[in-house]
């Protein structure tokens, strides 16, 4: 079984694919986690040493060699993955199901007010730029995400019940 979660930062793919993984068996893998890995360097200093096309490269490259390479996971995409390269059109393999776990903006600014530090693109915001920048970072990547076989709507909705959906 393959299993894409793709969606904004801060979306909940991560939280949702481990207790997936728990419940249907099959193992997690977190795109950021194994850049991280492969580059020996967290995102951040990733961003901040060799700059954000470096970065898509890498992801990219990274994330085509893992879908040839393993046919039993599920793998949480870093908030870009599909907005680069053609990525988006993975999202659609025969034999891929592809999740995008879909947020608005308030409930994503809620969310990642709290948790930006480890994340370059909005770590020097206050809530209300952020707000702002989510809006329309939002507008422009929606059309890569919804390229997604599912689309399940995440706001107000427990894990458990984002889960089982
Ligand atoms: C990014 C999202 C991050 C990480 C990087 C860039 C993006 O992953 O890949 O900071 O472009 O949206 P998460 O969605 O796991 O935060």
């Amino acid at each position: 079984m393959k299993i894409i979660l793709a969606g904004y930062m801060g979306s909940g793919k991560s939280t949702i694919g481990k207790i997936l993984s728990n419940f249907v068996r099959i193992p997690f893998y977190d795109l950021d986690e194994i850049i991280e890995k492969t580059e020996k360097k967290s995102i951040k200093s990733i961003f901040n040493d060799k700059g954000e096309i470096y970065f898509r490269k890498l992801e990219s490259q990274i994330f085509n060699q893992f879908i040839s390479e393993n046919d039993n996971f599920i793998l949480a995409l870093g908030g870009g993955t599909p907005c680069y390269a053609n990525n988006h059109l993975i999202l659609q393999n025969d034999d891929i199901n592809s999740f995008y776990l879909k947020a608005n903006v308030n409930t994503l600014t809620e969310r990642l007010i709290l948790e930006k530090e480890n994340r370059p693109l909005i770590s020097n915001f206050n809530k209300e730029e952020l707000n702002d920048y989510i809006r329309k970072h939002l507008f422009d990547r929606n059309h890569y995400y919804l390229q997604s076989k599912n689309i399940i709507t995440i706001d107000n909705k427990s894990i458990e019940e984002i889960k089982n959906e």
